[in-house]
């Protein structure tokens, strides 16, 4: 979603505020642009397009202003503009609000705010907001702000700055991220950690409802009837390099490279050196919860909610307990049926997502004890769950997700085999044997990740196809669906996940000469019935690229070509399958000159519903 950057100190602002939305651009790039106080005025600075265009505008200009906000914007009400891009301001012009999120109840704030005489000039939910502002403004900002905010429905993070009170910088919390950063004389605010780290680690992340004020020397946190709220200084400890490229080309392409040491760091102090337990010291559900459980939950959304799918064959086969997977927007919205001993596990990189968040929120309401799988620490779902499970796969910027499915992966094992021990439901032997497995897998995503050239070769080759398709069976088609939404969401290729044995029912007559089809085949016990399904559709003319467990050596006879994955405990093949598909995703877009970093009409973070 929209990104929101906050800047008040004694260095020029303008610069500091785009070089925290250029961190940021991954959350929204339709348009962007800062607001500045100055002498008795605030002066605009907005464009459409990426924030290139934004930059070109200011290159060559010099500011002095020391107070601003800035925004990144991914449109939600009101088409790409420049007069939709952010900030905005009220009809005076000393009133400027950049926000994220959504107000629901917009039309009518509009409908009123216009019978008082105030004049909008865009077509944005936000618009609103400083006209709210300019309404209750009787020579107190942020007393102006918090009646402002009492009348928005829905969710939204909103950074305030005005020419009444040029010192001041005023920052509201609902239901959208926002982390006060806190340096030496001087405070940023931005929607995501990313944007402070070139200045600051020292954070303190806001919760709902919670509002700061941003002054020259110090920052007050309150809740809306103006108490007091100390703040826990939370350090993060990622280095500023991580959420750079590193001398890659693209984010995605880095990340997909990190995913051995995000492995590792996710294993890391969480399987016993002898091999004989998981250890989530983490978790407080007890082991007579744990023997008391019926049914789990998985819930969570996109790429998230394919690692659901593979926590679902893995609970199933390790535990013995039902599970069942749900996509959160979905799952909020049908009357879930949760009773006594439910587990409900969420998973969300990014712990914001807004339909992961009301999942949440839904499955504790009914009681159910909640496990959080996310990689933001701090984030929302972490701070409302029971337990959470951090994937320790550092900043993700590509919107494309790929070390967070990995590690997300990751976690689904430690769960399933902590549960497991716990039930007695496994036995020592192969606790010890997938254990092990788990402790090697980082070495052998490394041989994917370096050798690439044959995935490359297949991308060119598809790279002007209309339609690709995915197929496999079991755990191999858990993984085709998060291969084809790779595909899709940054080549723009039509591409469809099916279990291998469906195809017959229909989808079969798609099948014509040269359709690409990538075969997934890691499964022993599945192993004859895929090959027989990839004979079906490499008789039908499609042009076949097998995934296979080494091994595996019949696979070529019914293929056109075979990459092989390093032989592994069959249940962890989805980690190590995965990363080919993250590969072909990845150079197809490139070669279909994408912008593999931030596909189009998509944003990192989905905070609104
Ligand atoms: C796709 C992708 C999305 C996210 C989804 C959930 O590559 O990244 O499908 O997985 O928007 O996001 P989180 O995990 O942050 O809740």
């Amino acid at each position: 979603m929209c990104g929101i950057v906050g800047y008040i100190g004694p260095k020029e602002a303008v610069s500091i505020l785009v070089e925290g939305l250029e961190k940021l651009e991954y959350r929204g790039y339709d348009s962007a642009g800062v607001a500045i106080t100055g002498n008795g005025s605030i002066e605009i600075l907005k464009k459409e397009g990426k924030l290139r265009a934004l930059k070109d505008e200011l290159n060559g200009q010099t500011y002095s202003a020391n107070v601003g906000i800035g925004h990144t914007r991914w449109a939600t009400h009101g088409r790409p503009s420049d007069e939709n891009a952010h900030p905005h301001t009220d009809c005076t012009g000393k009133i400027a609000v950049v926000h994220n999120g959504i107000i629901e109840n917009y039309l009518s704030l509009r409908e009123w705010l216009q019978s008082q005489g105030h004049v909008f000039n865009s077509q944005t939910d936000t618009e609103v907001l400083p006209h709210l502002i300019e309404e209750f403004y009787e020579g107190d900002l942020l007393e102006a702000v918090l009646k402002a905010s009492s009348k928005l429905e829905g969710s939204f993070a909103l950074a305030v700055v005005s020419s009444h009170e040029p010192n001041k910088l005023v920052a509201v919390r609902q239901d959208s991220p926002l982390v006060v950063g806190l340096g030496e004389g001087e405070y940023f605010l931005a929607s995501d950690i990313p944007a402070l780290l070139r200045h600051t680690r020292f954070t303190y992340i806001l919760n709902d409802g919670e509002i700061a004020v941003l002054e020259p020397d110090r920052v007050r946190v309150m809740d809306r009837q103006r108490n007091k709220i100390n703040k826990k200084v939370l350090e993060v400890k990622w280095e500023a390099e991580q959420a750079e490229k590193g001398g890659y080309d693209h984010f995605m392409l880095k990340e997909i490279h990190e995913q051995p040491k995000a492995l590792r760091d996710t294993f890391s102090g969480r399987i016993a050196a002898d091999n004989s337990r998981v250890i989530l010291d983490e978790v407080k559900i007890t082991p007579e919860q744990i023997r008391g459980l019926k049914k789990v939950f998985i819930t969570a959304c996109g790429t998230a909610y394919h690692a659901g799918f593979v926590g679902k064959y893995v609970i199933e086969r390790l535990v013995r307990l039902p599970v069942e997977v749900d996509i959160a927007s979905e799952f909020r919205y049908r009357q879930p049926i949760i009773e006594p001993g439910t587990l409900v596990i969420i998973i969300s990189q990014s712990g914001e997502t807004a339909d992961t968040l009301a999942a949440l929120r839904e499955a504790k309401r009914q009681g159910a004890h909640v496990i959080a799988v996310t990689n933001v620490v701090g984030s929302s779902v972490s701070r409302e769950a029971d337990d959470v499970i951090y994937t320790w796969a550092g900043p993700e910027i590509a919107v494309a997700s790929t070390k967070a499915y990995t590690t997300q992966l990751a976690s689904m094992y430690l769960i399933a085999l902590h549960l497991a021990t716990v039930r007695g439901t496994i036995a020592p032997g192969e606790l010890g044997g997938i254990l092990s497995e788990m402790k090697q897998l980082d070495a052998k995503a490394q041989l994917l990740v370096d050798n690439s050239v044959e995935i490359r070769d297949f991308a060119e080759e598809i790279c002007s196809s209309r339609s690709l398709f995915y197929i496999g069976r079991g755990l191999d088609y858990a993984v085709a669906m998060e291969g084809s939404l790779k595909l899709k969401e940054i080549s723009y290729i039509h591409a469809e996940a099916y279990a291998a044995g469906e195809l017959k029912h229909g989808t079969l007559a798609l099948i014509e000469d040269a359709v690409p089809v990538v075969a997934l085949c890691t499964q022993k016990d599945l192993y004859d019935k895929t090959a027989s399904n990839i004979q079906e559709v490499n008789a039908r003319g499609a042009s076949v690229l097998a995934l296979a467990m080494e091994g595996f050596k019949e696979v070529e006879k019914v293929s056109d070509k075979t990459i092989y994955i390093p032989e592994t405990h069959p249940l962890l093949a989805p980690i190590l399958t995965v990363i080919p598909l993250q590969l072909l995703a990845y150079h197809t877009a490139v070669a279909r000159g994408c912008d593999v970093d931030k596909p189009r009409n998509l944003a990192k973070s989905v905070t609104v519903e």
